[in-house]
């Protein structure tokens, strides 16, 4: 069978791709709207004008509703929504952590997706909650894996088949269980039971899980975000892998007044203008009926989405990010991911600019990947570094080799400053955190290199970062 994802674009570990299902193409990433198959405040046939080309509704409650069920299984779920793009299928997981148990096996649960014409069915997955014990999340995972092996069995040639990687915010067992889950070659890999870390702002926890899961995941499989729905954490969980999401959160934030935007969300009586150019705010009066406020909810998210696109397809993804999260929970988990930058220098694509939009963006991978750059210039014996070379000029000749200095990258040789990053960054003045990484890159080549090193400077660098510099280098102020 030819490859049922293909991915055209890439930035960091997001991608854009598309996702082949029977009922056609879904361009990636991906917001599956959540719609209840008995009272949906928007219904499915009207998803389209926001953007949505793919719908997830729920099996279950088809299922145990004896109207429902009948008319799905002699017409089909398309028929039955109304909406004949692709359709994916939740198995009732949500309802078992929620309720505890459930009066359907996963098995039957399964074939009853097939059965009803669903484009990717999910089998009955344990959503094991955050911070539980190890063994119980192993035990939970063990049956979760059971279903899913049961589930290729009886899925069917059509049906896509989902199987949730689960292990709780164990990240070994969400590491090992994605990888076992490879081996299976199912169709697209949901992570689940995060919607307890969303709803705690557990933004950090939730980075590790995701990174986690998608360490032991093949790279061309589509990766779901199971319960996401929120549009200010769209570029972060992207920029991590993750292709498809799925929410409630446009219906269950309109129910409760809250107005959704990509940096945040707002008590609609609070807001005496609408921030907002949608067809619903555009009209201008800041009172909106529930619909009104789910429409917003959802035209935002969509559009959220495409500025995603753009920025992958520009390569400004991280910039993105770091422009997102700005909400403390999210910055804190920026602040995580940062810290696994080797992982994301392996597979950066290059790139053509560098903006630095906060003091974040000195802990981007490129600054890292920079310093490696470094590593590959042949330089031995007395080398100036200078921050100044009007200033320096008359000195040059006493040395073998002179470096320039830009922050936050470090020390570069005149050939590389047309070249990206030197030459394609805008970078504003100096400050605490770009001399901290620029310092950081030129003392890693100085003992790379075992250079006999001069660093004059003018007094825009930092003393901190000179005392630092002061082991391994000459200082010579400007
Ligand atoms: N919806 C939100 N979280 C989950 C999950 O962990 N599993 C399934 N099947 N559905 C979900
Ligand atoms: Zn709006």
């Amino acid at each position: 069978m030819p490859d049922r994802f293909e991915i055209t674009h890439k930035d960091v570990f997001g991608r854009i791709g598309k996702l082949t299902t029977p009922h056609g193409p879904i361009e990636t990433p991906a917001l599956l709207p959540v719609v209840n198959p008995n009272a949906a405040l928007v219904a499915p046939d009207e998803m389209r004008q926001f953007g949505a080309v793919a719908l997830i509704t729920n099996a279950y409650i088809v299922y145990r509703n004896t109207r429902l069920k009948e008319a799905a299984l002699s017409g089909g779920i398309h028929q039955l929504l109304g909406f004949d793009g692709p359709i994916m299928t939740d198995s009732g997981s949500f309802q078992l952590s929620t309720y505890g148990s459930i009066e359907v096996r996963s098995e039957e649960i399964v074939a009853f997706q097939r059965d009803i014409g669903s484009d990717i069915g999910t089998p009955i997955d344990i959503p094991t909650p955050p911070d539980v014990p190890f063994e119980r999340a192993l035990r939970e995972l063990n049956v979760t894996l059971e279903r899913i092996r049961e589930a290729m069995t009886c899925c069917g040639a059509e049906m896509l088949l989902a199987a949730p990687i689960q292990g709780s915010t164990h990240l070994d067992l969400r590491e090992q269980h994605a990888r076992l889950l490879s081996t299976l070659d199912a169709d697209v890999y949901p992570i689940g039971a995060v919607v307890p870390l969303m709803e705690s702002y557990r933004y950090s926890d939730l980075s590790n899980v995701i990174m986690a899961c998608k360490a032991g995941l093949a790279l061309n499989k589509p990766v779901h975000l199971f319960g996401a729905g929120h549009p200010m954490m769209f570029a972060l969980a992207v920029a991590l892998g993750c292709d498809l999401f799925d929410s409630a959160a446009y219906a269950l934030y309109a129910r409760a007044g809250r107005y959704l935007t990509a940096s945040g969300t707002h008590q609609l009586s609070d807001l005496a203008y609408l921030p907002c150019s949608c067809p619903v705010c555009a009209a201008g009066d800041p009172k909106l009926t529930e619909r009104e406020l789910a429409e917003h909810n959802l035209w935002v998210s969509f559009a959220e989405l495409k500025t995603i696109k753009q920025a992958i397809v520009d390569g400004q993804l991280w910039e993105l990010v770091e422009r997102r999260c700005r909400y403390p929970a999210l910055l804190q988990a920026l602040r995580t991911i940062q810290k696994s930058c080797a992982s994301f220098e392996a597979i950066e694509p290059l790139k053509c600019s560098f903006l630095y939009t906060s003091t974040e963006s000195a802990e981007r991978p490129d600054v890292a990947r920079f310093s490696k750059k470094l590593n590959n210039l042949e330089l031995t014996g007395r080398v100036l570094i200078t921050t100044n070379r009007k200033k320096t000029r008359d000195m040059e000749q006493e040395f073998d080799t002179t470096l320039l200095m830009k922050a936050p990258f470090g020390p570069y040789p005149q050939e590389l400053a047309e070249t990206y990053p030197i030459g394609q960054s805008e970078v504003p003045a100096p400050d605490h955190a770009s001399t901290k990484s620029a310092v950081r890159n030129l003392i890693e080549l100085i003992r790379s290199k075992n250079l006999e090193a001069t660093f004059a400077y003018d007094d825009r660098w930092n003393r901190e970062d000179l005392v630092e510099l002061s082991s391994y280098a000459t200082l010579l102020p400007l």
